[in-house]
């Protein structure tokens, strides 16, 4: 069985990037995959200390939630992210996980030595935001830095959802094609992951809606 975890990044509960996420969820389910919820604002999480502990054995050495996320997160075959537009990147909570997850990228580039300049990868992520403005470049410092917390995780950013002028809470609930979108990413994301299939690198980052 496919194997999804389900990152809810947005301090609120009810928001709309986490309206969102529940969306895709739904569609991950509904498309057979066992998919497992993980909510930031929940977990007891220090941001990275810079202190290099996983170089000894790929391990984040912080004793407090991450541990158990450092395991799903070396298991799971697909990642589903949801995380607003804040000051131009992901949220706080989020960045806290990405950070942490540098024991991965430990792991991978200097302790496995990996070359970087990976072109394929054998899992996908989906990555779903929103922001209020509604800018050009609005979510490509976000998109940056999905890009390389999933290619620390050996996983391609298969697919962003990305909604602009969207503030308050549940907003997004007002435009039902949003939600049908992240339904059928969450379920298209199995299928993908089901087929093997992957996007070239060379495409760069998927178009916004
Ligand atoms: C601390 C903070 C920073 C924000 N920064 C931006 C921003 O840089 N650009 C933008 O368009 N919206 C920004 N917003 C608005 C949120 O992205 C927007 O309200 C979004 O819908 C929240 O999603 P959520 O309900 O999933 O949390 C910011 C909101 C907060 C609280």
């Amino acid at each position: 069985m496919i194997e999804i975890a389900a990152v809810f990044g947005s301090p609120r509960r009810k928001g709309n990037t986490s309206t969102l996420l529940n969306h895709a969820v739904t569609g991950a389910r509904d498309a057979g995959a066992s998919v497992t919820e993980i909510v930031l604002r929940d977990l007891k999480m220090s941001p990275c200390l810079e202190i290099y502990g996983c170089k000894k054995a790929g391990q984040c050495v912080i004793k407090d939630d991450y541990g158990e996320i450092e395991q799903m997160l070396q298991r799971i075959d697909g990642l589903m992210l949801a995380s607003p537009i804040f000051f131009y990147t992901v949220s706080a909570h989020t960045k806290i996980l990405m950070d942490r997850c540098n024991s991965l990228w430990v792991k991978k580039y200097w302790i496995e030595k990996h070359p970087f300049g990976q072109k394929t990868y054998p899992r996908k992520g989906l990555f779903i935001s929103v922001g209020s403005t509604k800018g050009k470049r609005l979510f490509d410092g976000a998109l940056l830095s999905v890009k390389y917390f999933m290619d620390a995780l050996d996983m391609e950013l298969w697919k962003s959802l990305l909604f602009r002028g969207i503030e308050t809470e549940g907003q997004i609930k007002e435009t039902p094609a949003s939600l049908k979108a992240a339904y059928d990413a969450g379920k298209d994301l199995v299928q993908a992951l089901s087929d093997g299939d992957r996007l070239d690198d060379d495409q760069g980052f998927p178009d916004d809606p």
